[in-house]
C-alpha cells in the first residue's frame, strides 16, 4: 500500500480543481489529477511536480470510472479523499457571457438536452465517481469526500426576493447544485456509521473558464475551503453545506 495519503481531485486539469490539487499536494498528499483529457492531466501533473500524478476519468463514462478506481487500487492500494470537483455551467456553446448563458437556462426556454448534459456531470457523474471509490474510500483511516457545490444551488437563498443573484438561479445549473447538495446530504447519511465524512461547499463567485472568467475571485482563494474540508479531523462535522464564512442554508 501507498505509503502517503493519497486525494483524488475531478476536473483537476485546471481551474479551482487544479488549485485544489496543489494545496493538497503541499499537505502530504499524493494526489490524482482526475482530467477527461489525459494529455492536459499530464501537463497539470506536471505543473505541480512529483506529488502529482494524471489519471484519466471523465465523469459521464461508467468504463472511465471502473478503470480509474481499478488503477487506484492495483498501483495504490489506498484513497483518503475525494473531491467532487468536476462540473459544467452549461452545454451550449463554448464562449457565451453569463448573461448569455443565464437567459438560455430561463426555465421557460432551457433546453432538456442541456438540462440532462449539466445534470449528468454535476450530479450523476458525482453519484457514479463516489460508488466506485466508496470501497477504497472505506478501508481509509479517515476518509473524506467533498463535494464542490455552489450557493447558487441553495433554495433557502434563492427564494430570498432580497437576493441580488436570484435571476441566475435558471433551469440547469442551480438546480444540479441543488441535487448535488441533496446527494451529499443523503450519503453523509449513509456513511454516518462509518469514519468517513461528507461535505459540500461553495468555493465563491472565481475567475474560470466556467463562467467566461467573469468570476472574481482567484482560484487560491476558492481552494482554501474544499481543502479545509478534506483535512478535516475527526471531530469534524458531515453533512454540511458551507462557503468561506459560514454554514449554508440549503
Ligand atoms: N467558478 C466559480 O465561480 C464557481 C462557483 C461555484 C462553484 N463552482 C464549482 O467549482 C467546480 C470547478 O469549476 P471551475 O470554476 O474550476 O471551472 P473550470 O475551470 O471550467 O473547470 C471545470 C473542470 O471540470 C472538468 N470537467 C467537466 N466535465 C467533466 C467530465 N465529464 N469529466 C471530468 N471532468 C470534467 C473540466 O475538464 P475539461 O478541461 O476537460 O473541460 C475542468 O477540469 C465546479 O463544480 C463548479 O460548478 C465554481
Amino acid at each position: 500500500m501507498h505509503n502517503k495519503p493519497v486525494a483524488l481531485v475531478t476536473g483537476a486539469n485546471k481551474g479551482i480543481g487544479l488549485q485544489i490539487a496543489k494545496d493538497l499536494a503541499g499537505q502530504g498528499f499524493t494526489v490524482l489529477i482526475g482530467s477527461r483529457n489525459l494529455e492536459n492531466g499530464h501537463k497539470a501533473a506536471e505543473s505541480i511536480g512529483a506529488p502529482a500524478r494524471a489519471l484519466q476519468l471523465d465523469v459521464t463514462s461508467q468504463d472511465s470510472i471502473a478503470a480509474a478506481a481499478e488503477r487506484i487500487r492495483s498501483e495504490l492500494g489506498r484513497l483518503d479523499v475525494l473531491v467532487n470537483n468536476a462540473g459544467i455551467s452549461h452545454a451550449g456553446k463554448p464562449g457565451r457571457t453569463l448573461e448569455e448563458v443565464g437567459q438560455a437556462g430561463r426555465p421557460s426556454v432551457a433546453s432538456l438536452d442541456e438540462v440532462r448534459a449539466v445534470f449528468e456531470t454535476n450530479v450523476f457523474g458525482v453519484i457514479a465517481v463516489t460508488q466506485a471509490m466508496l470501497p477504497l474510500l472505506l478501508k481509509a483511516p479517515a476518509g473524506r469526500i467533498v463535494n464542490v457545490s455552489s450557493g447558487a444551488g441553495s433554495l433557502t437563498l434563492n427564494a430570498d426576493p432580497a437576493n441580488p443573484h436570484r435571476p441566475m438561479f435558471g433551469a440547469v445549473y442551480s438546480p444540479s447544485k441543488t441535487a448535488l447538495n441533496a446527494i451529499t446530504l443523503a450519503f453523509a447519511i449513509e456513511l454516518e456509521p462509518t469514519s468517513i465524512k461528507v461535505n459540500a461547499v461553495c468555493p465563491g463567485f472565481t475567475s474560470t473558464d466556467l463562467n467566461n472568467f467573469e468570476g472574481t475571485g482567484t482560484v487560491e482563494q476558492a481552494a482554501r475551503q474544499p481543502v479545509r474540508l478534506a483535512l478535516l479531523d475527526e471531530n469534524g462535522p458531515t453533512g454540511t453545506f458551507s462557503n468561506a464564512s459560514r454554514l449554508l442554508p440549503w
